[in-house]
């Protein structure tokens, strides 16, 4: 299979597989527990149908969306996500460089692979920098310090990770950072020998968000360790509040789920928050982002920017997410199989291939612009 073969979601998944050692490929593909909320994200969308609009003169379609204060030419981003250049020896450089060809927003990862400060000087396109809150309150502090100094505008802190998923893929076939070359590893890099001869051939792997605070002397660190051992539980309110004065600029919640905590989220100056189940890969059983969203919005879409992400696969649920009320719509899973499949070129495609879909839709839907959308376009089946 080759990268013109792909024409969705499945297809650079079904590459990714073929491309990816297993248990990194796992690492990606799985959620938590019985992977319920994991495949809800996707089936919530079922539920919803479209109704469109027919003769309203739609050549010519704007798909810019304005959120928190930032104009991205489409209205999907690529959410930050983990460890990229273990997937694709270019990692974060390869989908900045691809989001920024579509003018979109990208997240950089405190687990990412590249450096923000890099990120930030080679693309003057919008990013958020995405954190944790550890026990030690010197590194958060110390982390926010360096983000201001790199030039990084928008902070999202992620509030739905204060303890490790229980992912059971990653259980079983033992994944942990730095990839090991256990046994079962070698078995994998034998299979998969580019990825092998990728990984090895191209600068040594390292977080260098983390990179003096993490100590992996010790041996590989899982992720689920990190959560566990280094994020501080007690992580309240009043603490993220504080986080939000000492920033003084964008900042943004991801992982909120319940209208209480939506509203305090603009109480205490949030300018945005991203409603997400972490792709299935924490609370299994949780709602899908895509059912709790009107609730959030009606609570607080006059007085904060709601995003949201998890389940992504088309350009109709973007726009489902769209009429529903949403700013804007992460995806994350999609564009790290085309990251996986194919590299920069892997994930423009992968973009390009939604931004089409969302144009089509729109101008199926009769819309010229996404503020055009509305609940109107949208009805639910009860099942
Ligand atoms: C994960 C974290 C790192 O889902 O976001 O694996």
């Amino acid at each position: 299979m080759r990268l013109e073969q792909c024409h969705n979601f499945h297809d650079f998944r079904k590459l990714a597989l073929t491309r990816l050692p297993g248990p990194i490929f796992n690492y990606i593909d799985g959620g938590a527990d019985d992977e319920a909320s994991l495949r809800r994200n996707s089936a919530s969308f079922e539920r919803c149908d479209l109704v469109p609009n027919v003769l309203r003169g739609v050549q010519d379609i704007d798909l810019s969306v304005k959120v928190m204060g930032q104009r991205l030419a489409v209205p999907f981003y690529c959410s930050p996500t983990a460890l990229q250049r273990l997937f694709h020896h270019r990692g974060e450089r390869a989908v900045a460089a691809a989001a920024a060809k579509h003018g979109t927003l990208f997240g950089v990862s405190s687990l990412g692979t590249v450096s923000l400060e890099e990120l930030r000087k080679t693309h003057d396109t919008p990013q958020v920098y995405q954190f944790y809150f550890h026990r030690d309150r010197g590194l958060n502090r110390a982390m926010m310090q360096r983000a201001k100094e790199a030039g990084v505008e928008t902070m999202m802190l992620t509030v739905d990770s204060i303890t490790g998923g229980n992912r059971e893929r990653d259980l079983r076939t033992g994944f942990s950072i730095p990839f090991k070359l256990t046994l079962g590893g070698m078995t994998q890099f034998a299979i998969k020998p580019m990825w092998g001869i990728n990984y090895v051939a191209h600068e040594r792997f390292k977080l260098p968000q983390l990179e003096e605070h993490l100590d992996m002397s010790g041996g590989a660190m899982s992720i689920g360790r990190y959560f566990t051992e280094m994020l501080d539980p007690s992580m309240n309110w009043d603490d993220v509040a504080e986080m939000v004065q000492i920033w003084n600029g964008p900042f943004c919640l991801k992982g909120i789920m319940s209208p209480d905590d939506a509203r305090k989220a603009v109480e205490i100056g949030c300018a945005g928050i991203v409603l997400s189940n972490h792709g299935g890969r924490q609370l299994d059983g949780s709602r899908a982002a895509f059912d709790q969203l009107a609730e959030i919005v009606d609570a607080v879409g006059d007085r904060i920017d709601v995003m949201m992400d998890g389940g992504i696969q088309r350009g109709t649920h973007i726009i489902k997410a769209l009429a529903l009320g949403a700013k804007a719509v992460g995806i994350g899973r999609y564009y790290l199989y085309a990251l996986a499949a194919a590299g920069e070129a892997g994930v423009e495609r992968a973009l390009a291939l939604l931004r089409a879909e969302v144009e089509r839709g729109m101008k199926l839907m009769g819309c010229k612009s996404v503020n055009e959308l509305s609940r109107d376009n949208l009805r639910f089946r009860s099942s």
